[in-house]
C-alpha cells in the first residue's frame, strides 16, 4: 500500500524523467512547513548539478508537467527551487479509506518472513530484577511484538542467569544457615524434600550476604567456587537444592513479568546448555577452530583491519572451567539445533557489547551462524538524579513490583486530581490506575532513543500532559467514549470526505504509520513507534477541537468524521499493542 508521499513521488519521478533526469530525484516527503504546503520535493537542487542548469529552471519545468496531474490541487516553487505540493482532498479521502480497510492500518508485512529468536529479560536466579533487566524486558517485548506484527516467526527466550558462581555462593550460604538439611550430606543421594527450604525473600537476603562474604574472604570464595564445581559436576544434594532456587525464583519472576504484560515462549536458562559444552568444545578442537594458549582454549577473534586489539574468545579457562561466553556460544549452538533461526537478537545492556561481539565472531568462526545473523540490541541505562544507574533511596535495586506499585500510586493520585475515572467502581478505578502506571513506565522507556541513558522521573512519566504514556491512553479513551456515544445515537461511520486542514493533517499523520513501523523494525528502535503514536494523538486532538463530529450538521460529514475517528482509534490501539500498553475502556 503506497502512502501519499509514495504516490506523489511516483508522479514527480516521472516528471523528472521527462526532463531527461533520474527518476529518483522526484522523491516527495512531508514538508517541514505544513503551513506552506503539506508535501515537498527538493530534487531540483541535485538535478541542477547534473543538468548544469539553474535549479529554479528545472523546478519550473517539473512543475509545468505536474500542473495538470489529477492528484494535485496546487503547486508552488519556493526559494531556489523547492517544489511545494498540495494533493487534492480526494487523495486524502482515498488513502484514509484504504487504511480503514487494512487490518494493519497501513503497516506492511515483511517481504520475506524470517525466523527470529529474541533473547531478552535475562534476570538472574535469587536476585531481584534490576533496571537493566526492566529495560531489556520492555524493549525486547516491544521488538517481539513488532517482529510478529510484521510477519516474522519469533521465539522469545528469557535466558535466565541460573548457572555459575552465584549458585555456589548461595549453596554455601544456605549451608551456613541450615547445615542440617539433607542437601549438604554428600553421602545422601535422595529422595530430597519437595518443599523448597527457602522462599524468594530468603534468597534475596541470602544472596547479597553470600556475595559480600565472598568479596571479603578468599577462603569463602574458594568454598563457593568448589560448591559451584560440585553442582556443575552433578552432586545430587546441590542439584536438588539448586532446582529449588530456580523454581522459587521463576515463580516470582513469572509474577513480575505477568504484571508487566511480558511473555516468553521459552524459559531456558544458562544451565540448559551446560550439557552441550563438552561436545561443543571437542568439536571445535577437532575442527581446529580453537587452540590451546597457556593451558586455556581460545578462539582468536581480532581482525587485521581493526585499530583496536580484540581479546580472544575464551572457550575454557586453564582450570577447565567454562565462562559466561562459553555458555552464550553453547546457547547459539542450541538455538541452531532447536529453532535454526535466520536472526538472533540479544536485547542486553550496551555495556555488554564487547562480550557479544566476541561471542558472535566466535559463532561465525565456528560456522554456526554468519556474523550478521547475530545482533546485540544494546541499550543505555535508566539513571537516578545522580546520573548513575537508578537505585532506591536506600541504595538498593528497585524491585519491579515496587516500581509498578509506585507508578500505580502516582497514577491514581493524578487521576483523582484530574477527575478521571472517578465515577466508576473501586475495582475498575484500580485497574485503570495500573494500566496508566504501566503505560507511563513503558512509554517513558521506549520513547527514548534506545542507546541513550535517561533519567528516572516518575512525576514526568505519569503526567497526563506532554509526550507520555498516560496522555496517549487518555487520547484513546476519549475516542472510545465518542464511539460509544455515536453507537447510542445510532450514528454509523460512512464514506470519508476531506473538508478541512485538520482532517487532511489527521490523514497525513495516519499515513505515517507504515514508515514508522518500518523504521522501528529495520533499526530495532521502538521510539519510532512512540513518536508516531504521539503525532497521531496530537493530530487527532486538533481534528477533534476543530471538526465537530457528533454535532456536525451534515449527516455525511458526521459519518465521515466518525469513520476518521474510528480509524485513528484503530491505528492508535495497533501502535499500543506494539509498545505493550493497553487503553482502558473509560477513564
Ligand atoms: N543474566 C545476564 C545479566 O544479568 C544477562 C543475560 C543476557 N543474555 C545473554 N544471552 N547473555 O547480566
Amino acid at each position: 500500500m503506497a502512502s501519499i508521499a509514495d504516490i506523489l513521488t511516483h508522479r514527480a519521478g516521472a516528471a523528472f524523467a521527462a526532463q531527461g533526469l533520474p527518476e529518483s530525484l522526484g522523491r516527495v516527503v512531508e514538508s517541514g512547513r505544513p503551513d506552506l504546503a503539506p508535501y515537498q520535493c527538493n530534487g531540483a537542487m541535485a538535478a541542477a548539478k547534473i543538468a548544469g542548469k539553474p535549479p529554479r529552471a528545472i523546478a519550473e519545468a517539473v512543475a509545468a508537467s505536474l500542473q495538470d496531474d489529477a492528484l494535485i490541487e496546487s503547486l508552488e516553487i519556493a526559494g531556489p527551487g523547492f517544489i511545494n505540493l498540495t494533493p487534492k482532498p480526494d487523495v486524502y479521502a482515498d488513502r484514509a479509506s484504504a487504511l480503514s480497510k487494512d487490518a494493519k492500518t497501513g503497516a506492511e508485512p515483511v517481504d520475506t518472513p524470517r525466523g527470529v529468536v529474541i533473547d531478552f529479560g535475562g534476570p538472574n536466579v535469587a536476585k531481584p530484577m534490576h533496571v537493566g533487566h526492566l529495560r531489556s524486558s520492555i524493549i525486547g517485548d516491544s521488538l517481539q511484538r513488532l517482529f510478529r506484527f510484521r510477519g516474522d516467526t519469533v521465539t522469545s527466550d528469557v535466558h535466565l542467569g541460573d548457572w555459575g558462581l552465584q549458585m555456589g555462593q548461595l549453596i554455601t550460604e544456605v549451608a551456613r544457615v541450615m547445615p542440617d538439611l539433607p542437601y549438604f550430606d554428600a553421602a545422601f543421594t535422595g529422595p530430597f524434600p519437595d518443599e523448597p527450604p527457602v522462599s524468594m525473600d530468603d534468597l534475596q537476603l541470602l544472596y547479597p550476604r553470600a556475595s559480600a562474604a565472598c568479596k571479603d574472604s578468599k577462603e569463602r570464595l574458594e568454598e563457593a567456587r568448589q560448591a559451584t564445581r560440585d553442582l556443575q559436576s552433578g552432586r545430587a544434594g546441590y542439584v536438588a537444592l539448586w532446582r529449588h532456587f530456580v523454581t522459587v525464583s521463576r515463580q516470582a519472576l513469572e509474577a513480575d513479568f505477568n504484571s508487566l504484560g511480558v511473555h516468553f515462549d521459552l524459559w531456558k536458562g544458562e544451565s540448559d546448555v551446560d550439557p552441550l559444552i563438552p561436545g561443543m568444545v571437542e568439536d571445535l578442537k577437532s575442527r581446529g577452530v580453537t587452540h590451546e594458549d597457556q593451558g586455556a582454549w581460545i578462539i582468536p577473534v581480532d581482525r587485521e583491519d581493526e585499530k583496536r586489539d580484540f581479546p580472544p574468545f575464551l572457550l575454557l579457562k586453564s582450570d577447565g572451567a567454562a565462562l559466561y561466553e562459553t555458555t552464550d556460544l553453547a546457547t547459539i549452538l542450541d538455538r541452531k539445533e532447536e529453532q535454526n533461526p535466520d536472526l538472533i537478537l540479544y536485547v542486553v545492556d550496551a555495556r555488554q557489547s564487547d562480550h557479544f561481539e566476541k561471542v558472535f565472531r566466535a559463532a561465525d568462526k565456528a560456522g554456526y551462524f554468519d556474523r550478521d545473523q547475530l545482533e546485540h540490541i544494546g541499550f543505555g541505562t535508566m539513571n537516578g538524579p545522580d546520573g548513575k544507574p537508578f537505585k532506591t533511596r536506600e541504595g538498593g535495586v528497585l524491585k519491579l513490583s515496587d516500581l509498578i506499585r509506585m507508578a500505580t500510586d502516582k497514577a491514581r493520585a493524578r487521576m483523582e486530581e484530574a477527575g478521571l475515572a472517578q465515577d466508576v467502581d473501586a475495582e475498575e478505578r484500580e485497574a485503570v490506575a495500573r494500566a496508566v502506571g504501566i503505560a507511563a513506565i513503558k512509554f517513558a522507556d521506549l520513547s527514548n532513543l534506545r542507546t541513550t541513558n535517561y533519567v528516572f522521573d516518575l512525576d514526568r512519566f505519569v503526567a497526563f500532559e506532554g509526550k507520555t504514556g498516560p496522555y496517549l491512553l487518555y487520547a484513546a479513551v476519549r475516542i472510545k467514549s465518542m464511539m460509544r456515544k455515536a453507537a447510542d445515537a445510532g450514528v454509523k461511520p460512512g464514506d470519508i470526505v476531506i473538508g478541512s486542514d485538520e482532517e487532511a493533517a489527521l490523514v497525513r499523520a495516519l499515513d505515517g504509520f507504515g514508515a514508522a513501523a518500518n523504521e522501528a523494525y529495520e533499526k530495532r528502535l521502538p521510539h519510532f513507534l512512540c513518536d508516531h503514536a504521539f503525532r497521531l494523538a496530537q493530530a487527532f486532538s486538533k481534528f477533534y477541537a476543530n471538526c465537530p463530529v457528533l454535532s456536525a450538521e451534515d449527516e455525511a460529514v458526521k459519518a465521515s468524521r466518525l469513520a476518521l475517528a474510528a480509524l485513528a482509534l484503530k491505528q492508535l490501539e495497533t501502535v499500543f499493542s506494539l509498545i505493550g500498553i493497553v487503553a482502558p475502556e473509560r477513564m
